[in-house]
């Protein structure tokens, strides 16, 4: 089976060498759990291997998260540069803009994302994917079935680009003990799920692979870090 390695420390060895090519991957989590850097950490380790990808911020302006993602990450400094090279595209107001202000249908409103999403993906020829968050497209489709609807046409839609993607999902809880499965965790192909849990003093932060078809993965709850040189998950291997 392909991979493609995440290139964030520690994540590779959690996925046994990688997400499975072509997979929908669902980053969930806690506000802060660091899905969004997390995310574009992938999307930059694999810029630098020479895969382009597309940041899709649905919630946020692109000049605020790439601000948010150099002030967290200061050895990024090639960035710029990945950007410039259309190695990274950053792609966030039009799309969100439209989502919120469309006074069509949500079906309307929803295609057009996928329409936004599917150029961003030819302009640069795009490898890797990342839809910060799917929890906004949630709000917009309003009713169950009809997110469940446009799920599995998101689902389809990105397996015909033929792309890996990471799509963020909010949780209501960020301990592991109270989380609830919405209908996108069924759907997608895997599911990767970041907790905090509320010492008191000091926060600890774990990640654990729930599902990931196609591949077998660490089953360990484990333990990372966000540093300014990314990420590190301290792998049972590695502690
Ligand atoms: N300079 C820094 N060094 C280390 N960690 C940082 C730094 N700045 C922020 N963080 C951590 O990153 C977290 C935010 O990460 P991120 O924005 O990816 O979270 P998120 O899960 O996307 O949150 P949200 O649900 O609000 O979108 C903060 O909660 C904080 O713990
Ligand atoms: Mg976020």
């Amino acid at each position: 089976m392909e991979r493609l390695e995440t290139g964030v420390q520690g994540l590779d060895d959690m996925l046994f060498g990688g997400l499975p090519s072509g997979n929908q991957v669902i980053v969930a989590g806690g506000p802060g759990s660091g899905k969004t850097l997390l995310s574009f950490e992938i999307l930059y380790r694999n810029a630098k291997m020479g895969r382009p990808g597309v940041f899709f911020a649905l919630e946020e302006r692109s000049e605020e998260l790439l601000k948010n993602v150099k002030e967290v990450f200061t050895s990024f400094t090639d960035l710029d540069s990945l950007i410039k090279k259309k190695m990274i595209l950053v792609n966030g107001e039009d799309t969100s803009r439209r989502l919120l202000s469309d006074s069509g249908s949500s079906t309307y409103a929803f295609g057009n994302v996928v329409s936004d999403i599917e150029s961003a993906i030819r302009e640069i020829g795009a490898k890797v994917v990342v839809i910060d968050s799917i929890s906004l497209l949630k709000l917009v489709v309003g009713d169950e079935l009809t997110y469940r609807r446009s799920m599995l046409a998101l689902v389809s839609d990105l397996r015909r680009l033929g792309v890996t993607s990471l799509l963020t999902v909010e949780t209501q809880s960020s301990e592991r003990k109270a989380l609830k499965f919405g209908p996108e965790f069924f759907i997608f192909d895997g599911i990767l799920i970041m907790y905090q849990s509320g010492e008191e003093y000091k926060r600890a932060l774990t990640a654990e692979v729930v599902k990931m078809r196609g591949s077998d993965h660490s089953w360990a709850l484990t333990p990372y870090e966000i540093t300014s040189s990314g990420f590190r998950m301290f792998t049972v291997e590695q502690s």
